[in-house]
C-alpha cells in the first residue's frame, strides 16, 4: 500500500517498480558480495579481477581486494572507439559565454596536464589541492590527478586563504592548482590573491602553484601557467593501474569540531557506487543532456558531475555562477537552450527560484525535461510541489536524494518508477540497510523520530579521516558498529523515509554543512569577541540561517557598525557562505555546569520554542 500522498511518475528506463525494487533490493542485501561482484563485472573495466568483493572487520571494510583498475579508463578511455566525438560538457557562465569538449578532446587534455603533473614532479599518493571554479579545466586537473595516482583536495572556491591553508596543512599538499579569477554576480573574484596567501600560510611547502584561465597576470617564482606549460607536451600517458583500496581523493568537511575533517574515498569502490548510482537514480539514457547545478568544490560535483556522469558517458551542461543572476530566469533560460533531460538541484535554489514566481519559468520551453533531483537538504512538500508541477510541469520523477560526504554517493532515494511522497528522500538504495534508531540501537516504531544509522557496508563508504582515526572511529561508536549519520529521521508504513535535519552541530545553510565550533572560532579569533556560540535556525530559503550570540571585551561596546564588522570577518576569514545573518551582544552565554554551551537554548529562544531539560544549565 501506499500512501495519499504518493504520486505516480513515467517509469525508468531501467524499469523499476515496487516490486522490482523489492526483489532487487532483497537480492542486494541477502548477499551484497553476488550483488555488487556482478555489477562491478558488468559495469566496470578492471585491469585486473578482484580476489574478494568485500572483507569486513568489525566496521572496517575493503572493497574489491586485489582488483585493479583506473576511474579514469572508466570514464575516458573506454569512450573512445565508438564515442569519442560524444560532447561530455557544455560549460557556460553567467556571462553566457559557452565552451563545448568531447571526450576525445577532454581526454586528450587530461593526458597533457597528466604529463604536465608528473614533468613537476608529483607522484602517486602525493596531494594536490585544487582550488578553482568551475571551468572545464577544473575537471581536467581533477582526472589528471585520478589518471596519474595523485590524490585531488579539492577545496571549494568560496573559501578563504585561511580555510584553504588549513586544508593544505592538514592535507600536507605541496602542490596547488588554480586559476586567475572567477565570477560572481558580475564581479570578478581574485583567486590567485587567496591562493597565494594560502600558499604562504599553510605550513607545508608549497612546490609549485599551477594556473589556469587566460591569464594576463604576472607569474611569480613557483606559479607557472597551465596553458603554457602543457602547449609543447604531446602524447598520451597511460593510467596508472591503481589498487581498488587505493586513495582517490579527500574531501574536506565540517565536523562537529571546530576542525574539518579530510574524508578519504578510494579508486574501486567508490568508481562502481558513483557510476551505477549515476545511472539507476536518474534513469540514464543515451541522448541526455544532464545539468547538475553542483558546485565541484563538494561532494556532488565528484560523484554527479565529473566521475558518474562521465563513467556513463553521458552529455553534461557545465555552469558557472549564480542561479538568480543576471536574472531569475537565467536557469530556466540554460535547460530550453541545451534541452536539458534531467536537472539536479538543492532546496534553497529550488526556494528561491519558487520566490520569483511562476511567471519565469513559465517563459520557457521546459518540455525536455524528463527527471528532476534535489540534493543537500530536506526538499520540504510545497517546495516539492512547485518543483513536480512548475519544473517537472507534472510529469517528471522527482528523485530526492539523500547522502553525505563520507557515503560518497546516494544512499536514499526514490528511484524513478517508484511512487514518490512529497517531502520524503524515499527509500534505500540497493544493499543499503538504512534504520531508524534510538540512542541505544533499538529500532523506532514507523512514525516515530530517531537516529538514522546505516548498518553493514557499501562499496563508497569513507574508508578514514585524513591524519585523524579518532574522528573516523567516531561514525561508528555512537551505535556499536554501525555508521551514524548525524541525521534526524522518521519512517513510514510504507518505509518511506524523510529526512529531518541534522541531530549535531553541523548547520546546513544552503545545502552546505557548516560546523558550529569552526564559525565560533573564527568569531572568537575577532580582537573584540571573547566568546561566541553559533546556531542555525530555520530560513524559508536557505533551509538554515547562522546566528551567533557573542559576548565582547569589556572595553568595547555594541554598535551594528561593530555586527557589520565580524560579519564581514567571518565572510573574509573563512568564506562568505558561512556569514552570519545576524551577531546578537550578550553579557554571557548558556552554560553546563561542566561550562559546555547550551546551543539549544539559544536555538529555543530564537525559535520561540520549549528549550526542553535545562537542569545542566549553570547560568
Ligand atoms: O543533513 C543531511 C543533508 O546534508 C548532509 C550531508 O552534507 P554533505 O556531506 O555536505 O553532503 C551534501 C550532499 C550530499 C546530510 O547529513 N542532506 C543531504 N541530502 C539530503 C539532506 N537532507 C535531506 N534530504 C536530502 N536529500
Amino acid at each position: 500500500m501506499v500512501s495519499k500522498l504518493a504520486v505516480f511518475c513515467s517509469k525508468g528506463e531501467y524499469g523499476f517498480n515496487t516490486k522490482k525494487y523489492n526483489r532487487v533490493y532483497k537480492e542486494s542485501i541477502e548477499n551484497p558480495g553476488k550483488y555488487w561482484g556482478e555489477l562491478a563485472e558488468k559495469e566496470l573495466f578492471w585491469f585486473k579481477k578482484w580476489d574478494s568483493v568485500y572483507e569486513k572487520k568489525g566496521f572496517k571494510c575493503r572493497w574489491f581486494e586485489g582488483g585493479k583498475t583506473n576511474i579514469t579508463f572508466n570514464c575516458l578511455d573506454r569512450h573512445l572507439a565508438d564515442g569519442g566525438d560524444k560532447i561530455a560538457y557544455i560549460w557556460t557562465n553567467e556571462q553566457g559565454e559557452e565552451r563545448k569538449i568531447t571526450y576525445k578532446e577532454l581526454f586528450e587534455k587530461v593526458c597533457k596536464t597528466s604529463l604536465l603533473f608528473k614533468k613537476l614532479g608529483v607522484r602517486k599518493g602525493d596531494i594536490v589541492t585544487v582550488y578553482m571554479p568551475q571551468i572545464i579545466e577544473q575537471v581536467i586537473s581533477i582526472l589528471a590527478c585520478a589518471r596519474i595516482g595523485a590524490i585531488h583536495s579539492v577545496v571549494y572556491a568560496g573559501f578563504s586563504y585561511q580555510a584553504l591553508s588549513t586544508r593544505m596543512t592538514s592535507a600536507d599538499s605541496r602542490y596547488l592548482i588554480t586559476a586567475d579569477f572567477t565570477y560572481r554576480r558580475g564581479k570578478k573574484v581574485d583567486l590567485l590573491e587567496v591562493a597565494r596567501e594560502a600558499a604562504k600560510e599553510s605550513k607545508t611547502a608549497v612546490k609549485k602553484i599551477v594556473l589556469v584561465r587566460e591569464s594576463t597576470t604576472k607569474l611569480q617564482e613557483n606559479e607557472i601557467s597551465l596553458e603554457k606549460e602543457t602547449s609543447s607536451l604531446n602524447g598520451f600517458i597511460d593510467a596508472q593501474v591503481m589498487d581498488a583500496e587505493d586513495p582517490l581523493f579527500i574531501l574536506y568537511t565540517s565536523g562537529t569540531t571546530g576542525k574539518p575533517k579530510g574524508i578519504v574515498h578510494t579508486v574501486g569502490g567508490y568508481s562502481l557506487y558513483a557510476h551505477i548510482t549515476t545511472k539507476y537514480t536518474f534513469d540514464v539514457r543515451k541522448d541526455d543532456v544532464y545539468w547538475c547545478t553542483a558546485d565541484n568544490g563538494w561532494i556532488t560535483g565528484h560523484s554527479y558531475i565529473i566521475y558518474g556522469p562521465l563513467s556513463n558517458h553521458m552529455t553534461s551542461i557545465l555552469y558557472e555562477g549564480a542561479p538568480d543572476y543576471p536574472t531569475p530566469e537565467t536557469w530556466w533560460k540554460i535547460i530550453e537552450k541545451y534541452g536539458a533531460t534531467i536537472f539536479y538541484t538543492s532546496p534553497t535554489a529550488i526556494r528561491m527560484l519558487m520566490s520569483y514566481g511562476d511567471k519565469y519559468p513559465k517563459g520557457h520551453n521546459l518540455t525536455t525535461l524528463r527527471l528532476i533531483g534535489s540534493v543537500g537538504e530536506p526538499l520540504n512538500s510545497s517546495a516539492w510541489l512547485w518543483y513536480h508541477k512548475i519544473i517537472g510541469q507534472g510529469k517528471c520523477s522527482i528523485v530526492d536524494t539523500w547522502w553525505q560526504t563520507e557515503t560518497g554517493g546516494h544512499m536514499i532515494t526514490t528511484l524513478p518508477g517508484l511512487d514518490q511522497k512529497p517531502g520524503y528522500a524515499g527509500l534505500p538504495y540497493f544493499g543499503i540497510v538504512a534504520k531508524v534508531v534510538d540512542r541505544n540501537g533499538k529500532e523506532k516504531k514507523n512514525g516515530e523520530k530517531g537516529n538514522l544509522i546505516i548498518n553493514g557496508s557499501w562499496p563508497s563508504v569513507l574508508r578514514d579521516c585524513w591524519h585523524d582515526k579518532k574522528c573516523f572511529e567516531g561514525y561508528y561508536q555512537k551505535i556499536k558498529d554501525c555508521y551514524f549519520t548525524g541525521d534526524i529521521a522518521v519512517k513510514d508504513n510504507d518505509g518511506y523515509i524523510r529526512i529531518l535535519g541534522r541531530s549535531d552541530d553541523v548547520i546546513q545553510v544552503a545545502g552546505h554543512g557548516i560546523s558550529s565550533a569552526e564559525i565560533e572560532s573564527v568569531v572568537t579569533s575577532h580582537k573584540s569577541v571573547v566568546e561566541a556560540a553559533a546556531i542555525g535556525v530555520p530560513d524559508a530559503i536557505k533551509g538554515y540561517k547562522i546566528i551567533v550570540y557573542a559576548v565582547l571585551v569589556k572595553s568595547v561596546q555594541s554598535s551594528e557598525d561593530l555586527e557589520k564588522e565580524i560579519i564581514g570577518y567571518v565572510g573574509k576569514v573563512y568564506g562568505k557562505h558561512g556569514r552570519p545573518e545576524r551577531v546578537e551582544f550578550v553579557d554571557k552565554l548558556p552554560k553546563t555546569r561542566s561550562g559546555k554551551i547550551m546551543r539549544r537554548v539559544l536555538k529555543a529562544e530564537e525559535e520561540k520554542k520549549n528549550p526542553g531539560d535545562i537542569s545542566t544549565l549553570e547560568n
